[in-house]
């Protein structure tokens, strides 16, 4: 039968899937559930210096195609998680944790950076440039320049394995741009996608919005923006050169979703609404689920049909 061992930056994982950024990694009883369930590896959510108490709620709501989130980025500080990660490490001698970082500027980005450059952690740092929900803020990775100039500041000193979580991109223009400057940068891995930006989702009985922040708007999550975040994974994994991995995230519900995104050349594999409506046991399911296909097809190893789709 088959193996959906995966091997990333040099690490062996029992299988590929993880969560996505924010969900179910806000707390330690959180991250504690998932280093406990079949998830092959688990990432912390996106932080800051100090701890933040995010947007007013209402800020998330499922439907049956998907999410919409305006969360603001609420976590528990740096300390908490940077805490929380060498924790684990000291206690677990096969996974790397993944800890992810969403500076409000690029000197915060730098200032945490720095620190982790400095300690003890052996992890990998996911650099988040695309959260759409902080108002005032746009989302980094829409600027080239700056993204540009962070990524040169931060390589300038950090020798860690670090990787970009992205916003999806929907113009040839934009991916030929954005892989042209990833390609400059010794990264491990860029994550396709963060959540499609300021969606809005209404509720025809109330006539209204269905989250309180940005009136409404907010990034939207699971079977809705499936085919776009296949398209970046495939147009990053036709553009980038084969030392950056690309980890794979949204839409993925089933075993056949996954399938895709590897197929599309995805190495790890994100859920985040599907986690959030489904909790933890989503891992075995998926596992089960994406088995029983490569089974079907013969395939031993996720290895055999990584990247391979076929054009007409
Ligand atoms: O959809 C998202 N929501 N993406 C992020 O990067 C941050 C998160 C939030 O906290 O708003």
């Amino acid at each position: 039968s088959s193996s959906l061992q995966t091997a990333f930056l040099g690490s062996y994982y029992q299988n590929p899937f993880m969560n996505a950024s924010g969900v179910h990694c806000l707390t330690v009883k959180e991250l504690n559930e998932l280093s406990a369930s079949r998830a092959g590896a688990f990432i912390t959510k996106s932080c800051t210096t100090k701890e933040r108490e995010g947007n007013p709620k209402p800020r998330y709501y499922s439907v049956p195609l998907g999410s919409i989130n305006s969360m603001g980025l609420p976590n528990k500080g740096f300390d908490y998680y940077l805490n929380y990660v060498l924790d684990f490490q000291s206690k677990s001698s096969d996974s790397l944790p993944f800890l992810s970082v969403a500076g409000m500027s690029i000197d915060e980005n730098l200032h945490m950076l720095r620190i982790v450059q400095d300690s003890a952690f052996n992890g990998v740092v996911e650099l988040n440039l695309s959260c759409p929900n902080v108002p005032g803020k746009p989302q980094v990775a829409y600027d080239f320049e700056v993204t540009e100039e962070i990524l040169t500041k931060v390589f300038d000193f950090y020798k860690k394995p670090l990787g970009v979580k992205l916003p999806p991109f929907f113009d040839f223009a934009h991916f030929d741009a954005m892989a042209q400057i990833l390609n400059k940068f010794p990264l491990a891995y860029i994550n396709c996608i963060n959540s499609v930006g300021n969606g809005l989702y209404i509720d025809i009985e109330s006539e209204g919005v269905v989250i309180k922040p940005k009136n409404g708007f907010g990034g939207i999550g699971g079977e809705y923006v499936k085919p776009t975040a296949l398209a970046n994974v495939r147009a990053f994994y036709l553009r980038l050169k084969p030392e950056i991995k690309i980890i794979g995230t949204g839409g993925i519900c089933t075993g056949r979703d996954a399938f895709e995104h590897l197929l599309c050349g995805a190495s790890m594999l994100q859920v985040g609404t599907q986690l959030y409506e489904e909790g933890v046991s989503v891992f075995d399911r998926l596992q089960q689920e994406l088995r029983e296909i490569m089974n079907k097809k013969g395939y031993k190893s996720i290895d055999e049909f990584r990247g391979k789709l076929k054009s007409l």
